[in-house]
């Protein structure tokens, strides 16, 4: 069974060989590595391939989804939890076979969100910087002691609940805000309305899947509600922050700190090196000079125990495919 993986950085092909060869008895599976992200003029790539493989920003849109049916690929194995790229009704009706990785290390996660407020709130990457350079002057590094802040989790699902775990042990009050609240979350915090969290928060974390009724969550109400001077952390999907809502509070310095790890326009940017050239996102780039701002390109889930927990439950749908069988991992339309 031939895979065509799109995307393929040097860590997923490792992952993925590791995984194969770990793999016991059952067909044999090749692997086709490409770098090229998946889209209309990259998806002749999969020629002779029985399913594609993809990440986060790889495009199975209908006019894709016709072309790799017509050249006889049958399925598409996700390396991610989200499939808001993939079209659905198109693959349904064109009876694919669509499988994800619903979890990975909800903690590598979660603890990259803390990685992110630790360093905005104590400036470490500043003082790195002055460090190396024979400055140990303190001024501008001031932070604020985080033990007991107010830290609101919008989205207490796995990687919201990881984070409020953290969050709790490290003497914060915690909030929670999620439609479905988890029984889990008692004991470490209390369920607020999304304007009490807001309110009442000295960091808010956002964990919520993106969705149309989560697009631009944050935005210039939800920003105006938030504390004075407060933090805002996404780690989730870009588009749940209207990014011009938020420079404009930024300015206006209501929003005191900005941490995100995803970007709505990401796709663009993210997973390529673009040092060497001029960045035409001027948005992204207005965000970029400010001092209290951090911004890391989709790396929360990059942790080895996670690539390697995606390598395996990948290789697993494939076999459920290959052998016909039930899928816990199949992804329908809702
Ligand atoms: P999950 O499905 O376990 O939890 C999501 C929670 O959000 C659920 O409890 C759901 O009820 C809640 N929710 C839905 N609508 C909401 C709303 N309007 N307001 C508040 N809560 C709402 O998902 P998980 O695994 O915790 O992942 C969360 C998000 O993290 C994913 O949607 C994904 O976008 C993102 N993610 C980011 C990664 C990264 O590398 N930065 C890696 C993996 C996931």
């Amino acid at each position: 069974m031939k895979v065509a993986v799109f995307s393929a950085r040097p860590y997923d092909r490792r992952s993925l060989d590791e995984a194969n060869q770990q793999r016991g008895s059952g067909p044999a599976f090749e692997f086709q590595y490409y770098d090229a992200t998946l889209d209309v003029h990259t998806v002749t790539l999969a020629q002779d391939c029985d399913a594609v493989c993809v990440f986060v920003n790889d495009r199975l849109d209908a006019p894709v989804l016709q072309a790799l049916h017509a050249m006889g690929v049958r399925a598409v194995l996700l390396r991610c939890a989200g499939f808001n790229n993939v079209d659905l009704a198109s693959a349904e009706g064109l009876g694919f076979f669509v499988a994800r990785v619903p979890a990975y290390s909800p903690e590598a996660v979660a603890e990259h969100t803390l990685a992110l407020i630790m360093t905005l709130n104590r400036q470490t990457h500043r003082a790195y910087n002055r460090v190396r350079e024979g400055n140990f002057m303190l001024e501008g590094l001031l932070g604020r002691t985080l033990h007991g802040k107010t830290a609101g989790i919008v989205g207490t699902g796995k990687i919201g609940l990881a984070t409020a775990r953290i969050l709790h042990g490290m003497g914060c009050t915690v909030l929670g805000h999620d439609p479905y609240p988890s029984p889990d979350f008692v004991g470490l915090g209390q369920f607020v309305p999304l304007q009490e969290l807001l309110a009442r928060s000295d960091i808010v974390s956002l964990h919520c899947p993106l969705t149309a009724d989560t697009r631009h969550l944050i935005n210039d109400d939800s920003l105006t509600l938030m504390k004075h001077g407060a933090m805002l952390v996404n780690t989730s999907r870009g588009g749940l922050v209207d990014t011009d809502a938020v420079i404009r509070a930024l300015k206006s310095r209501q929003l005191g700190h900005l941490a995100i790890d995803v970007y709505e326009q990401e796709s663009a940017l993210f997973f390529q090196d673009r040092s060497g050239q001029i960045i035409d996102d001027d948005v992204f780039q207005r965000l970029m000079t400010f001092p209290n701002v951090l911004v890391t390109g989709h790396q929360g889930f990059f942790t080895a125990e996670a690539l390697q927990e995606i390598a395996e439950t990948t290789l697993g749908n494939l076999a459920h495919f290959a052998a016909g069988t039930d899928c816990p991992n199949k992804v329908a339309k809702a």
